[in-house]
């Protein structure tokens, strides 16, 4: 993340990120609470807790290391990771927001899984904020599409929305941190900091990628494209 961002921006961001992995654990307590649950869908929510909580000891790390604090940087750890698995990690944070809202949401994945050198806790932490921000700024019952493909040595993922859309002139701005639109009235009813898109973006580009927001205009919905290096394909390799 930029150097520029100083100690009080890199722990507010931190916070941010830290404050939507609560929500999958919080969403899992209070169904415990009200419905008696199988020992199957019991060991399933058990996976998400855990994973969750694994994810968050991994930003707690790094809000506890001293040099990450000097900077204002994450260290990434990258490893072999699937697409596919950081889309269903960023759906367990993001999906709840999703339902809430009462969206119906479409994931399209190829058949061929795409490989990807990643820090799959930090790329599923940028991917959650752009699904997150499709449930937010699209009325109920809108519809969300996810569309993974894979463009030669790149993996492609598209989000989709119904929604308030993006004003041509803001297209760019709204990756700036603390940029909030705030004209629309739909923007006015739901809460932000203005903190999302901009650590989706210095993570995403700390992977060697991009990403652009795109969208026909205000109440023409938005389609966010993350385009990031993959590993060639089996055949393709020498
Ligand atoms: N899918 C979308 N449709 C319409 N506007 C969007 C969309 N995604 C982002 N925006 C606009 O970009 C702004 C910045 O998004 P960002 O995620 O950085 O912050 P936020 O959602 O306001 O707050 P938070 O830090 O809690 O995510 C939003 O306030 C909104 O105006
Ligand atoms: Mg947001």
């Amino acid at each position: 993340m930029s150097d520029c961002l100083g100690k009080n921006g890199f722990v507010s961001i931190l916070a941010h990120e830290l404050r939507s992995q609560l929500a999958p654990v919080k969403t899992i307590a209070e169904l415990l609470k009200i419905a008696a649950v199988d020992s199957a869908t019991a060991r399933r929510m058990a996976d998400v807790v855990d994973r969750q909580v694994n994810g968050m000891a991994r930003l707690i790390d790094d809000l506890l290391d001293a040099a990450s604090l000097e900077n204002g940087s994450v260290k990434l750890q990258r490893s072999a990771a699937t697409l596919s698995g950081i889309v269903d990690r960023a759906l367990e944070i993001a999906g709840p927001v999703v339902a809430a809202r009462g969206h119906k949401l479409v994931v399209h994945m190829p058949p061929e899984p795409i490989l990807l050198e990643a820090d799959a806790v930090w790329l599923s932490q940028a991917l959650q904020n752009v699904i997150g921000n499709a449930a937010k700024y699209t009325n109920p019952g809108g519809l969300i599409r996810i569309v993974c493909v894979r463009e030669e040595d790149k993996a492609v993922i598209t989000v989709r929305d119904t929604g308030i859309g993006i004003a041509r002139a803001q297209l760019d701005s709204i990756f700036d941190l603390y940029f909030r639109a705030g004209h629309a009235e739909a923007q006015r009813s739901v809460k932000g900091l203005g903190i999302g898109l901009y650590v989706a973006r210095a993570l995403i580009e700390a992977h060697g990628g991009t990403i652009r927001a795109a969208s026909p205009g205000p109440d023409c919905g938005s389609e966010l494209t993350i385009r990031l290096p993959c590993e060639p394909l089996e055949a393709d390799r020498g």
